[in-house]
Order: C-alpha cells, then structure tokens, then sequence
C-alpha cells in the first residue's frame, strides 16, 4: 500500500503536539465511530458512506490527524481516474475541541497542493442541504457551490444520491 510522504503547508500552524500522516485500513473502525459524534448526528448511518475501499485503495491521498487524545481529524479524497484533471473530497472530519484553529483549512491546502502536483485542476465535494456548517467552510475555503432547486434558501441538486437525497455539490478550481 503507498503512503508517500506528506508535506504540509510552510505555514501551516498546527494544534500542538497534532501528527499528519496517511490514513490505514485499520483507522477505520475509529473514524467511522467517531462520525456520529463529529457530526452531530447521533442516530444517522451517514458512516456508511465511508467503508473500508476507501482506506484501502485512496489512503495515499487521504490525511488522518492525531494527537495526544488519539484522533484529530481526517481527509479522504482521490484523484479521479476517470476525470484526471479532477480530485474529489469525500469526507473531512476535526474533532469538535479542534474546531476553528484551522486544521480543516490545512488538510484542504495539502490536498490542493498534491493535486495540483498530480496534474488535476478543479476539486470537488458534495455535501447534504442541513450541513450549513460545510456549506460556511467550502465557501470559505473558495469553492463555488451549484445546485437546481431551491431547499429553505440553499441551491442544491434534487435527488443527487438518490430519491430525497438532494446535495449541495462544490467546485474549485486548482
Ligand atoms: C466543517 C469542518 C470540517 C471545519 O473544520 P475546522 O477545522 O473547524 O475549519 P477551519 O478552522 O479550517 O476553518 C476554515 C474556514 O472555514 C470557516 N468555517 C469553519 N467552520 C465554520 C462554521 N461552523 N461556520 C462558518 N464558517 C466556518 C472558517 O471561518 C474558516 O474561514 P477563515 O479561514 O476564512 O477564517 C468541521 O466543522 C467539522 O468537522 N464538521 C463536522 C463534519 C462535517 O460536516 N464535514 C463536512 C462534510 S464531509
């Protein structure tokens, strides 16, 4: 399995005492235990959207983060073999006490970076029509968001994943 090495922005400052390295199979019982909690769902079975293939052939672009109180946050994304100028983010968590100190941003900024480095010049995400809180922080980090129907004054695409599973989808370019 690849785990190249990770470099993170020159000015990335980082929680003290927090690691970045390449997630592994084994983290994923971890992070999907730790997405309900994260986001703020504690009934939902959004970690489905995450099995193991994930961490079994996208580890060498995804980012898991920890500290001394165990998990910190992760990443999982790809570079897309069927669109080669796009890279996609599937999922990123930060730990609730980490939130806002922006560790979110830096994952972001070093996946941009080795995209970029692999040739890709947009990246992509979709999140649900309640998560405002992603909808802020995509906005923040300059992705442009697109949708055709109008859900309680957010644009996103009807029944995207799905029959009522209506998705804000995002776009940057690299
Ligand atoms: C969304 C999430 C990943 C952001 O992580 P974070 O480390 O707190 O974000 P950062 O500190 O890097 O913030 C980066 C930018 O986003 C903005 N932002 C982050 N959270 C925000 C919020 N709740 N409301 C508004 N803006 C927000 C920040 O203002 C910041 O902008 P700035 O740098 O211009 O000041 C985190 O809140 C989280 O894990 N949420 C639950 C999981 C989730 O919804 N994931 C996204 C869908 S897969």
């Amino acid at each position: 399995m690849l785990h190249p090495p990770i470099e993170l922005p020159s000015d990335a400052a980082l929680p003290r005492g927090l690691v970045v390295r390449r997630p592994r199979v084994a983290d994923h019982p971890a992070v999907v235990a730790a997405i309900p909690d994260w986001w703020g769902m504690p009934d939902t079975s959004i970690h489905l959207l995450l099995p193991p293939l994930f961490f079994q052939h996208f580890s060498d672009t995804s980012f898991l983060a920890e500290d001394a109180d165990g998990m910190a946050a992760f990443l999982i994304g790809f570079h897309s073999h069927a669109q080669p100028d796009a890279a996609y983010i599937h999922f990123v968590g930060v730990r609730p006490d980490l939130r806002h100190l922006g560790l979110a941003r830096t994952l972001y900024e070093t996946f941009f970076a080795e995209a970029r480095a692999a040739g890709c010049h947009r990246v992509d995400a979709i999140t649900g029509v309640p998560n405002r809180r992603s909808q802020a922080f995509h906005a923040a980090l300059g992705f442009e968001a697109s949708g055709d129907t109008d859900y309680d004054g957010v644009r996103a695409w009807r029944d995207y994943d799905g029959p009522g599973e209506h998705r804000v989808a995002f776009s940057r370019k690299l």
